[in-house]
């Protein structure tokens, strides 16, 4: 929104509505403010899909590398190829995101376009050509999936600076969220649960530094397949003020 197009000046009421105008932007949900329980539950599931809907539906994944991978510039192979993040990232921006160069790099393009948009459009482009899902993923999580995209996910760059990769998020506040919801299954220290191996381990302050966005994805919708729970009914600021916590844990 340009203000100054609105006649040279800021009306009064443009500056009283700002604030509430911007956490607008921030949340992007008003529309998830307002879902119902069930409705939430059909998001939370769309994005763990998001996530890597094999585990979440507890099926093999396919063995060959995905048609429209294969035809990309990635150099992946076999199943990681068929989830969302591999093509489009966990910042939802694909070769404008993270993603854009390294050895992620697929030249395909985000799903932020499709943000607001119409859930049956995203379905129709699931079951097409380019990502080959109709037989494999249930008709009702197809929709689950296109309701995260449509509803859920977020323009991340508002939230956690690209370059420093910080959270843009108050760390008492996130400390309190941490203590309360993660802390009994990852510990005070974040270090109760390795990802990774003895050799290389990887803890929630690992994970939150490397990689901010996929933390945030997690944070709101929990881990595919595991008893993480979902923050999503919570605004998103309480959901960053978590990983901005998260990142002031230890890596090692
Ligand atoms: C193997 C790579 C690949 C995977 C995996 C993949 N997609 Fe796509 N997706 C594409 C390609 C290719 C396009 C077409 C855009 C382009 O060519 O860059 C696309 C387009 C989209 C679009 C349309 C974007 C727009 O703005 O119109 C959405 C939404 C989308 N994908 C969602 C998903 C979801 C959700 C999943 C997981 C269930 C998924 N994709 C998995 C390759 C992939
Ligand atoms: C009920 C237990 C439980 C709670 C509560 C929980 N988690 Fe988890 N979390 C898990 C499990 C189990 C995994 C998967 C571990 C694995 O893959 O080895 C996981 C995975 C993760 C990962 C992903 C690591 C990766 O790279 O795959 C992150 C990050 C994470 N949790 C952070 C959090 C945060 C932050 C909270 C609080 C908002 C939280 N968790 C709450 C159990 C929990």
């Amino acid at each position: 929104m340009n203000l100054r197009r609105i006649g040279g000046f800021i009306p009064l009421t443009v500056m009283l509505a700002m604030p509430l105008l911007m956490s607008g932007t921030l949340a992007l949900a008003r529309g998830l403010d307002d879902a119902s329980g069930e409705e939430l539950a059909k998001i939370i599931r769309g994005g763990l899909l998001y996530d890597s809907w094999f585990v979440e539906l507890g099926v093999a994944p396919p063995k060959e590398t995905h048609p429209a991978y294969a035809k990309s510039k990635g150099k992946g192979k076999g199943a990681g190829t068929w989830r969302c993040k591999e093509c489009h990232g966990w910042d939802y921006m694909g070769k404008e995101g993270a993603y854009k160069k390294g050895r992620r790099f697929t030249g395909i393009a985000g799903i932020r376009g499709a943000a607001g948009g119409s859930a049956a459009a995203v379905v129709k482009s699931l079951q097409g050509s380019d990502h080959e899902l109709g037989g494999r993923i249930p008709a009702a999580d197809l929709t689950a999936i296109a309701r995260f995209v449509t509803e859920a996910q977020l323009s991340v760059d508002e939230v956690i600076d690209r370059n420093s990769k910080k959270a843009r998020g108050d760390l008492a506040k996130g400390q309190r969220i941490y203590a309360t919801v993660c802390a009994k299954c990852h510990g005070a220290d974040g270090k109760k649960v390795n990802f990774g191996d003895e050799k290389a381990p990887e803890y929630v302050g690992t994970v939150a530094n490397e990689n901010p966005w996929e933390t945030l994805h997690k944070i709101r919708f929990g881990q595919p397949g595991e008893e993480m729970p979902s923050l999503i009914a919570f605004p998103v600021q309480v959901q960053v003020d978590v990983l901005a916590y998260a990142q002031t844990l230890p890596a090692k």
